[in-house]
């Protein structure tokens, strides 16, 4: 080949593979969550977050506090407890690849342990354009994160498949 053929060929190889990124979520995307029980127990009160959006560090302290989560009662059998911590383990932010997850690794802070998704520095920079009143009535802050991301249980939280109730699509 040409060297102007190659590029050509290099161009549209970027260009398809692009095209099918963004439809397969875009970039800010993880592993979605694929243990049923973990679904269940942990999906029961709240959107079962995915075990990529915290450090292995941050997933263990919450687990080992279910007991006072939040002001609520978690807890749950001890056995099942120990086969849920080992899957947001092998599934954390600090085992998976994928660009959100580091996002995530990268905005942790020095010290202590983050507890909350909504709380890492980058969440709050990504959320900082939403007007405060629509907050107030059927939305509890950032905690369901499937209220406006409409694949939010797939893993996906690409900036195109927002919709934000009381308000509808987001278009940035
Ligand atoms: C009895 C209800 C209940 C159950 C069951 C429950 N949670 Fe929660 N969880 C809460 C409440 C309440 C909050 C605080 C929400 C807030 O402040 O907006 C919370 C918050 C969280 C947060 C922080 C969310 C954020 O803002 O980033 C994480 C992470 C979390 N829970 C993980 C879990 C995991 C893992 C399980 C399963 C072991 C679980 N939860 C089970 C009630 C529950
Ligand atoms: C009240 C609605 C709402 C809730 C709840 C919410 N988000 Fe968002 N999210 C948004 C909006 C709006 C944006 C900004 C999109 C833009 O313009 O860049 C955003 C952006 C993001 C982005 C960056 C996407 C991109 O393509 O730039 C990520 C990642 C994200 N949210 C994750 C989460 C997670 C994880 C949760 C739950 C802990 C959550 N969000 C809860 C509305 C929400």
């Amino acid at each position: 080949m040409r060297f102007q053929q190659i590029l050509t060929y290099a161009v549209a190889v970027a260009f398809l593979s692009g095209a099918s990124w963004v439809q397969a979520g875009g970039k800010y995307r993880v592993e979605a969550v694929s243990n049923q029980q973990y679904q269940d127990e942990c999906g029961a009160c709240h959107f079962a977050y995915q075990p990529g959006l915290l450090p292995a560090r941050s997933w263990r302290k919450l687990m080992d506090n279910l007991a006072d989560h939040f002001g609520e009662n978690a807890e749950f059998d001890e056995a099942d407890r120990l086969v849920l911590l080992a899957y947001l383990e092998k599934n954390s932010a600090d085992k998976s690849g994928s660009y959100l997850s580091r996002k995530v690794m990268r905005s942790l802070p020095r010290k202590g342990t983050v507890m909350k998704i909504s709380k890492l520095g980058f969440m709050a920079h990504e959320h900082d354009e939403i007007p405060r009143r629509l907050f107030k009535d059927s939305l509890q802050g950032l905690t369901n994160c499937n209220d406006c991301h409409q694949r939010a249980e797939q893993g996906s939280y690409n900036e195109r498949e927002i919709k934000i109730p009381g308000y509808g699509r987001w278009d940035d």
